[in-house]
Order: structure tokens, then sequence, then C-alpha cells
């Protein structure tokens, strides 16, 4: 029997450097950056073990980019939720965004908002982006929401999150090893990958790679085999 990925959660790391690599803006980065979400996202929606595919897009540490490169994220990030709307709706993907979206413009949550309205049916992959997303900040917010509430078990804990499904798969791209605030309690026993190809450049057949030696990893969740 080998591992099924049925949640995979990727940190894009490297979109910056990849276009200072090449003389270009770091924005020219991200666009590329974008890109690479729309392949392997529908890769991921053709793929019959994949259930779940949790994206770091936006943590709640990059409002301390430069004002202009925040700016440009948040432009391209309602430019490519209303151009892959034909995308979702074509490939059954359900669009679930997971963070604190009150900090978002208003014109940004209403397409946010509309794009998780318009794609509430669809049941083949769940896309969830992490935008404005912590991992504290969301574990602080899920408490707040539970309190007074007591006692407080892992069940209700993790049910108020806004993701409460574990993670089998978590690959970070752009070579650091670290996990940068991301989905810290679903990750408690993820298999971890960590690779130097920056984002732009992930490809299919690399997911495709690491899939296959993840299926054959023994995972003991604590236990003996
Ligand atoms: C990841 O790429 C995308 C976001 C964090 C928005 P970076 O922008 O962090 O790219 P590098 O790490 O500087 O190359
Ligand atoms: C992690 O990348 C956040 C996202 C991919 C959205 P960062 O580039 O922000 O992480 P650090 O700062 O290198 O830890
Ligand atoms: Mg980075």
């Amino acid at each position: 029997m080998s591992n099924r990925p049925s949640h995979i959660a990727i940190i894009m790391d490297g979109n910056g450097r990849w276009a200072e690599s090449r003389g270009k803006t770091r924005s020219h980065g991200h666009e590329q950056g974008a890109e690479s979400v729309r392949i392997i996202t529908s890769y991921c929606a053709n793929h019959p073990d994949i259930d779940r595919l949790s994206l770091y897009a936006f943590s709640t540490e990059n409002w301390k980019r430069p004002k202009l490169e925040v700016e440009f994220l948040m432009k391209l990030l309602e430019k490519y939720l209303k151009n892959e709307r034909k995308n979702y709706l074509e490939g059954n993907i359900r669009f679930e965004p997971i963070g604190d979206l009150s900090l978002f413009s208003k014109s940004l949550r209403k397409v946010i908002d509309d794009l998780q309205n318009v794609t509430q049916g669809c049941n083949g992959l769940v896309q969830s982006l992490a935008l404005n997303y912590g991992s504290r900040d969301e574990i602080v917010r899920a408490v707040n929401a539970l309190f007074p509430h007591t006692p407080i078990t892992v069940e209700l804990l993790n049910n108020a999150l806004d993701c409460p499904h574990n993670i089998d798969l978590l690959i970070r791209t752009g070579g650091d090893h670290r996990l940068s605030n991301f989905l810290l309690w679903q990750a408690a026993y993820a298999e971890l990958f960590f690779t130097n190809t920056l984002w732009p450049e992930f490809t299919t057949d690399e997911l495709e790679s690491i899939i296959k030696k993840f299926k054959t990893v023994e995972r003991r969740f604590g236990g003996l085999n």
C-alpha cells in the first residue's frame, strides 16, 4: 500500500529571486509565479489521489514588504481570481481562501467572496489559497472564537481553524528549510519536501517525482510498523 497525497500544501517561494536573476523586476517574478499556480492547480485537479491543494500566497508577515510590492501583489491576486473563474468552474475546482481576509480592500474581498460562492458546488479539487495567512494568527483567532467554551479539546480547536485538515505532503520551493508560519498545526505529521527550484520554475514533472517519493515513505504517526 502506498501513501495517498490527499492534501498537498506548498510554500511557493522564490518569485523575486527568479526575476532578479534574469534582470527583471520582482513583480515580473510574481506574474510568472501566478502562472505556476495555474499550471500546478490544473495538474492537481486532474490527479486521482489529490483532494486538496493548499497554497501559501501571502503571509501575515508579507505586509512588511515595500508598499509598491504589496500593492502589486494585491492587484495581481485580484486579476488572477477574476481571470481564472472559468478555469475553476470548468475544472470543477472549489476555491476556499484561508487567512484573515478583513485586512484586504473591499473590492478584493468581493472578488474573493464571488469566486468562493460561484465555486461552492464544485466537488473536484479544493484549492485553498492562504491570503493574509499566518498559522499563529489562525490559532489565536480560533481560540478567541471558541472562548468561553471550556475545556478546549484538540478536536474543538482543530475544527475552529481556517483549515481543519491534516496535511499529507508539504513542499517548499526556493531552497529554504523553514515553515514561515504556514499551517504549523496541520503539518504535525506531514511529510516535508524541500526543493531548490524557484517557484516560477516548479513543474508538474517535479511535483510528480516528489509524489512518487512520498508514496514510498513509511508513515508511522508515532506507532510501530
Ligand atoms: C514568494 O516569493 C511569493 C510571496 C511571498 C508573495 P518571494 O516574493 O518571497 O520571492 P523571494 O523569496 O524573494 O525570491
Ligand atoms: C513564505 O515566503 C510566504 C509565502 C510563500 C507566501 P517568504 O518569502 O515570505 O518567507 P521568508 O520571509 O523567507 O521566511
Ligand atoms: Mg521568499
